[in-house]
This record gives structure tokens, C-alpha cells and sequence, in this order.
């Protein structure tokens, strides 16, 4: 999704903007734009459709140079992909504004100032709020009065930074439901929508409250809150996550995350190295709080929605209590009725996610007893406004498709599910079990991705599909939805998961040799069932790819493709068979030339609605 930089230096900063964009690359976007105030105090401008690979060939081309200046990589929301819609927008060759989020009611301001005789030359939302800064400056208004001043006429969720030739020493900022950080250096001063782009230049960081504006110069920065009163807001050190951006020896950034799983699910698992579970993980009111929690709402989007109906499973079967789980984007605006005494769980990689904050934002008061988030970021959203948080230790994540973090919540639940299953009657000797079976992880994990060159080959079986169906059931039916949304994010193919159950009920009638047919089928209960339900599938013709306990009774034979998986206990198969599932969505990916790590049209971290 859309990224900002911003800088003020008494350096040139072109190539920190440059450095700053290419490190938010990873969260998906269309094309990318910078301004600089050069030393004429003049606007200098680049911005092009595409990777942000083309801005340095013009920067290379055609140098801009300043102080100060802002950058951005847009993700299209209002107005198609190209040089005229991405940002920054300028208004009289004096104001350069970045954006992200969107402003909702663009429309009427649209119509306000053009008849005032405000000129447009984008289909943005944005460029109404450069307008608005420009008429206030018109006015005689401070850069930052008028960023004040223009606020409230705006509604959404967004964020701003904006340059004025007539301030050249200053970048001025807000947050009104987008994240946004302040880097601090040493005589220079930096803005990004994600610590992760400033990393080069600074490890201290102010992250800015709900509706706090921010100036800043080279040598100064002074911060509001959204009543505009001057308020001091900590100086957070962050030393770790530099390094574990970058590559390595790997081709994708999907790649190397699928292979720190073993080291991510353990770093998650055992906190600090404690052996036994520290319910302090949650969260210091965690034990006071889980006494008195009856029931489990979980909330979240995409992936980490998965993790949620996952967790389901093992929160009503291991620990006894009732849990729903639903996406966030609906959940926020229906009209609900809650069970007393429910604990809200959302879930993100990122902390950011815009619906589920908002989930948890609108929250209707007494509602819940308290809110935990299962987040990978500290100091996110998220992590900041819930009562409790559990970090996840993936690391940094930057594949837009989410393995490491994904696998990771999972453990996540786990612990919960032990936590509060201890409470309803999980015997020592159950919770001893699963805490052990989670120290058997990292092993069966690495014996999954053994089976790499072997999915390798299967995955040629599906790139000249259009179409794949995969299968589970119970509590691997989330697992088989995993694996759909991974091939279709990354492949372009479209999958659909069911239930395997429900393939008699409509999906049967798509199946045909043309079909690729995935089966999730570790050796459980439901094991038999899903047989038969595999049997409905050749019978018609359909090919089959069934990933498989090696003890779970499949062969090989025309039309069944069958990859053997590691024997594991019970509670680890969702995390095991994911990861197969991720390498399959990879190779298919690969093999087909799409772009693995940055999928078409997709973003790392949804910040708008
Ligand atoms: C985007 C990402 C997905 C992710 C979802 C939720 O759609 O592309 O990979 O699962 O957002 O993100 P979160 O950060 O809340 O887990």
C-alpha cells in the first residue's frame, strides 16, 4: 500500500527518499513520485507510472537535489495507475503533498475549489487536500496553521506530508488513521509511513498518536496532538530489523521467510528461553483478564483471518470455549450480539491492517472484557490500542504473501489455546503435551521443506491451469483456504478451498481433467471421510495432488499425485501442511514469471478501508 518519506536534512536527501522508497517497495504500489525544494527554493519534481527503478533512471537522467523534500509510492485507489495520479501533487508550482489513505469526501471539495478557480489535473482524492494547503497559505496562514486548517474539512482515514517553497526549511505532517513515524537523526529530521524506510538513517523513531501533526526542520520538530495542543511524544530506540531485510543468498523474499519458519515458530515459542509458558507473553493484565474470559471473538483479514479459524478449532476442541471468528471488514459494521464476559482476539502481521483496527476501534463499549492482539510489529496500531498483545517473533516480513508470520500466529493460538484451556479443565499432563509437540516444531517444519524439489516438480502440473480446488476438512479446511489464497495471491491462478464435505453441493460440477485438485490429508479422524470425498473427485476425471501423512494409506497412480508429509501430532499438521502449501503457491509462482514477492494489484499492509 502507498508509502511516505520525508526528510530535512542540511544534507542533500534525494537518495535517502530513493533508499526510504525502495524500502517500502515491499508493500506493494503502482508508481512513485519525489520533490525536493532545491536551493533556488524551487519545486523539483519526478514521478512515473511503474517500479521506483524508473525514478532513479530520471533521478540518474535529470538530478534533483535539496534539503527537503517528500516521496511516495502509491497504491491506486481514486484514479487509475500512471505519472499524472501518483503523488507528490502540486498546487502553483509552490506545494508538494504526499498522501496516504483516502479522503472520502473529495468529491464536493473537488467542486468547492474548482469553482474558485482551483485547476485539476488528477483523478486523485489528494489533490484536493494540496489545494485546500494552498489556499490557506494564499490566505497568510503558517505551513502548519494550514495544515490545521485544512484538516478538519477532510474525512477518511489518511495521512499527509507537504512541502512549501515559502517554508523551504520544512516538512509538516499528520495522522489521522494511517500510521506515520518520525526518525530522529542528529541535526536532520525524518517522516515515513514505516520505520522500515528509515532505517539507514536513524534507529530512534516517535511514532505519532491517533490526529497528531508534526513540523519539521532540519534542527526541530514539534508535535501537536489532535487538539492541538504542543505535546512531547517518546523517543523509541529500535536496534533490530536492518539486516533482516535484505536478501541474502535467496532469490525471493517469499522464499527465505518460508525457509526462517523453523527459527521463527521457535524464537515465538520460547520467549527469552523460558521453558515453560510465561503467561506474561500476553501481556502483564493477561492472567487477571483470562480468569475471567468465557468466550473468544476473533477478528482479522486475509492470512491472519486464516490463523483465526484455525484457532477456532483448537479454542473450542483443546480448551472448551466457545470462539467466533470473522473478518474484520464485516465484522466492523454489522449489528452483533456478543456472549458475556468475550475476549476480543485480532490478529495482523502488521498492525496496520485499516479494518481491523477499526474492528477493534469501534468496539462498542462494555462489549468485550478486554482486547489482545496477535500482532508481528511492536509499537504498531494495534499493538498500541489493545489491553493485551502477543508478538509474534517472525522478524520483518516482506513478501506480500504472509508464510513465516502466518505459521507463527498459529503458534501464537496455540499458547492461548493452553493458556485458557488451563482454566476449563486441561489436564497438566495435556498442556505438558502440546508444549511439547511445539518443541517438536522446528524439526518437523525442516522436514517439510525437505520435500522442496518435490513440490518443485509437482508445481509444473499447474501452470498452464486457469483453475484449482483445494480440499480439507475440519480443522485443515482453513489450511486448504491457506493454500488457495497463497496460489492465487502469487500465480494469478484462481483457487477456491472447501470444505471437502460440500464438493457434492456445486463444486463437483467444475471438476474435470482440466481441474487440479489439491488435498490436504494428514492421518485424522476425518481422514476416511475425506477419501471418499477424493473418490467423488476421480471418479469425474479429476487429477489429484494430495498432500499426505506417509502414513495416511495414498499411493501413486494415474491421476493421483501423492506427496508424502511427516508424521506429526495432531495440533502441528495446520502448521506443517502450510508450509508444503506455501512451496507449492512458490514454484507455481516462479515457474509461470510472475512477480513473487510483489503480486499485481496487492499490497503488504491495507492501511485504507
Ligand atoms: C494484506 C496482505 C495479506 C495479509 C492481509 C492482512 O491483504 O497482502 O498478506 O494477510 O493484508 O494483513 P495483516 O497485516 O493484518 O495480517
Amino acid at each position: 500500500m502507498c508509502g511516505i518519506v520525508a526528510a530535512c536534512a542540511r544534507r542533500e536527501v534525494s537518495e535517502i527518499l530513493l533508499e526510504g522508497l525502495r524500502r517500502l517497495e515491499y508493500r506493494g504500489y503502482d508508481s512513485a513520485g519525489m520533490a525536493l525544494i532545491d536551493n533556488e527554493q524551487r519545486l523539483q519534481l519526478h514521478k512515473h507510472q511503474g517500479k521506483v527503478a524508473r525514478l532513479e533512471d530520471a533521478q540518474a537522467m535529470n538530478p534533483i537535489l535539496g534539503c527537503v523534500g517528500v516521496a511516495h509510492t502509491r497504491w491506486a485507489t481514486h484514479g487509475p495507475p500512471s505519472a499524472v495520479n501518483a503523488h507528490p501533487h502540486l498546487s502553483g508550482q509552490r506545494i508538494a503533498l504526499v498522501h496516504n489513505g483516502i479522503i472520502e469526501n473529495h468529491a464536493a471539495l473537488r467542486e468547492e475549489l474548482k469553482s474558485e478557480g482551483f485547476e485539476f489535473v488528477s483523478a486523485t482524492d489528494t489533490e484536493v487536500v494540496v489545494h485546500l494547503m494552498h489556499r490557506e497559505l494564499q490566505g497568510g496562514l503558517s505551513l502548519i496553521d494550514a495544515l490545521h486548517a485544512v484538516i478538519p474539512r477532510l474525512t477518511g482515514a489518511f495521512a499527509l506530508a507537504a512541502v512549501d517553497t515559502a517554508h523551504p526549511e520544512q516538512v509538516v505532517a499528520a495522522r489521522i488513521g494511517s500510521p506515520l513515524v518520525i526518525g530522529v537523526g542528529i541535526g536532520e529530521n525524518f517522516l515515513a509511513s514505516d520505520t522500515l524506510a528509515l532505517r539507514q538513517v536513524t534507529d530512534r523513531f516517535i511514532y505519532l498518536e491517533e490526529g497528531d501533526s508534526v513540523l519539521l526542520s532540519a534542527g526541530q520538530l514539534q508535535v501537536w496532538d489532535a487538539e492541538r495542543v504542543p505535546v512531547e511524544r517518546p523517543v523509541k530506540r529500535i536496534s533490530t530489523g536492518i539486516e533482516a531485510a535484505e536478501l541474502g543468498d535467496y532469490e525471493h523474499f517469499m522464499l527465505k521467510e518460508i525457509y526462517e519458519q523453523p527459527r521463527a515458530l521457535a524464537a515465538t515459542f520460547t520467549r527469552d528461553g523460558a521453558g515453560e509458558l510465561d503467561e506474561s507473553a500476553f501481556g502483564a493484565e493477561a492472567m487477571e483478564i483470562f480468569d475471567r474470559t468465557r468466550a473468544v471473538q476473533i477478528v482479522a483479514c486475509g492470512t491472519s483471518y486464516h490463523a483465526g479459524m484455525v484457532a477456532r478449532y483448537w479454542l473450542e476442541e483443546l480448551a472448551g470455549i466457545p470462539c467466533q471468528v470473522e473478518v474484520a471488514s464485516e465484522f466492523r459494521y454489522r449489528k452483533r450480539v456478543q456472549h458475556p464476559d468475550t475476549l476480543l482476539v485480532t490478529v495482523s502481521q502488521s498492525g496496520e491492517t485499516a479494518d481491523t483496527l477499526a474492528a477493534l476501534r469501534h468496539a462498542a463499549p462494555g462489549e468485550f472484557i478486554a482486547s489482545l492482539v496477535i500482532a508481528n510489529v511492536d509499537n504498531s496500531s494495534l499493538v498500541r490500542e489493545s489491553d493485551l498483545a502477543f508478538l509474534t517473533r517472525a522478524g520483518p516480513e516482506i513478501g506480500v504473501a504472509s508464510t513465516k508470520a502466518f505459521t507463527t500466529q498459529l503458534v501464537a493460538f496455540l499458547m492461548l489455546t493452553v493458556v485458557l484451556g488451563r482454566r476449563r479443565g486441561m489436564t497438566p499432563e495435556k498442556q505438558q503435551d502440546l508444549l511439547q509437540q511445539l518443541h517438536s516444531l522446528p524439526d518437523l517444519v525442516t522436514a517439510t521443506l525437505a520435500l522442496d524439489s518435490q513440490i518443485e516438480k509437482v508445481a509444473e502440473a499447474f501452470i498452464q491451469k486457469h483453475h484449482a480446488l483445494f480440499l480439507g476438512r475440519g480443522i485443515e479446511y482453513p489450511i486448504a483456504m491457506e493454500g488457495a489464497l497463497k496460489l492465487k495471491e502469487i500465480s494469478y491462478i484462481h483457487a477456491e478451498a472447501y470444505p471437502a464435505g460440500e464438493l457434492k453441493h456445486g463444486p463437483l460440477a467444475l471438476v474435470d481433467a482440466d481441474m487440479p485438485v489439491v488435498a490436504v490429508a494428514p492421518t485424522d479422524e476425518l481422514l476416511d471421510k475425506l477419501k471418499s470425498n477424493l473418490e467423488e473427485v476421480r471418479s469425474r476425471g479429476g487429477e489429484l495432488y494430495v498432500f499426505a501423512d506417509r502414513n495416511a494409506g495414498f499411493t501413486d497412480e494415474p491421476g493421483v499425485h501423492v506427496l508424502s508429509m511427516p508424521h506429526a501430532p495432531e495440533a502441528l499438521n495446520p502448521i506443517i501442511y502450510t508450509v508444503a502449501l506455501q512451496l507449492l503457491a512458490y514454484h507455481v509462482a516462479l515457474q509461470k514469471g510472475t512477480d513473487v514477492d510483489k503480486p499485481r494489484n496487492l499490497a503488504k499492509s491495507v492501511t485504507v478501508e
